[in-house]
């Protein structure tokens, strides 16, 4: 099976009450460790690729090793980027074999993020590719971008029809209250989804995808873990679990984890050499952070997403 889009993957997931994971791809290790357990699990899956993951790795390399994991699983893979912010790193990907490609305008006024999407839907649709746009604003760090708090506001419901009749996108990344990153809210505060904003958002488009962004839980085991084998990593929480399964059985049928893996492999890297100061071998490091990105991986696919079985 060649790379898919996330068409008819989507339409299952609205239908069927479950999300599919998108997980940010840099390396083999990580592409390896996200397939190893969407393969185990028979999970439909999304690798994506940023702007700065495409700078550091070569779209080409990234392009290879997506491929390889297509043929190695036989699993329904789209490859999709994650937060394009041109028309010509869009179009660039497209070009270069991309199955999917989020245009994010957010930050912009809404005509100029109407005008943006709109541009990058056309294209795309002549080359069978779709498109995710975004309306409202993350808090957080994503690429070189960094919105405090203050300036993140939650998408107003009473836009999101315009939006998607004037652009045309395929779906929709909406802000109800997740946040980029591993430092997300404070310990102590009950961080919750506004899950009558997603509601709102379902009454105006009915069966239309929605995207969660910024989905990390930021597991306190891994902080723990890390800040034991030399880290200092100060106490932050993500949106709990429970959370994003209630909005994975909604509209919300792509969600978005990227931190989560980071900190499973930083801290089992961290540990390892920790125990074994002398190792200089990259598998005998390398190796076990594959092992711990898979196993998260199948954690999310089984307790948030619910997708399991459903390649
Ligand atoms: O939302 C952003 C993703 O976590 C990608 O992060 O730009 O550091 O590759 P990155
Ligand atoms: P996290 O930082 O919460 O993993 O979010 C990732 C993301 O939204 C990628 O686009
Ligand atoms: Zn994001």
């Amino acid at each position: 099976m060649p790379l898919v889009t996330t068409t008819e993957m989507f339409k299952k997931a609205y239908h069927g009450g479950y999300a599919i994971g998108a997980f940010n791809v840099n390396n083999m290790e990580i592409v390896q460790g996200i397939t190893e357990a969407a393969q185990e699990l028979n999970a439909p899956l999304i690798l994506q690729v940023s702007k700065g993951a495409r700078k550091y790795a070569n779209h080409t390399y990234l392009m290879k090793l997506v491929e390889a994991a297509v043929i190695n699983t036989g699993l329904p893979i789209a490859l999709h980027l994650d937060h394009g912010d041109s028309f010509e790193l869009c179009k660039s990907c497209i070009d270069g074999g991309f199955t999917s490609v989020m245009i994010d305008a957010s930050s912009k006024p809404f005509e100029e993020n109407i005008a943006l999407t709109r541009q990058v839907v056309e294209y795309a649709h002549d080359h069978g590719v779709v498109v995710e746009a975004e309306l409202g604003t993350l808090a957080g760090i994503e690429d070189e971008v960094n919105v405090s708090a203050e300036d993140s506001s939650y998408t107003r419901p009473e836009d999101v029809q315009e939006f998607v009749e004037r652009t045309g996108c395929d779906s929709l990344a909406i802000a109800i209250g997740t946040s980029h990153g591993a430092y997300k809210f404070k310990p102590g505060t009950d961080p919750k989804l506004r899950l009558d904003i997603l509601e709102e958002v379902e009454k105006r488009l009915p069966e239309f995808p929605i995207v969660l962004h910024g989905s990390s839980s930021v597991p306190q085991e891994f902080v723990k873990m890390i800040n034991e084998n030399g880290g200092n990593m100060p106490g932050a929480i993500g949106i709990p679990e429970s959370e994003l399964r209630k909005a994975a059985k909604m509209a919300v049928c792509k969600i978005n984890i990227d931190s989560d893996l980071r900190l499973a492999m930083t801290a089992c890297i961290r540990k390892y050499f920790n125990e074994h100061p002398d190792h200089f071998d990259p598998r005998q490091y390398l190796g076990p952070a594959r092992d711990a990105i898979r196993e998260m991986v199948k954690h999310k696919i089984v307790d948030v997403l619910g997708c399991d079985g459903k390649a």
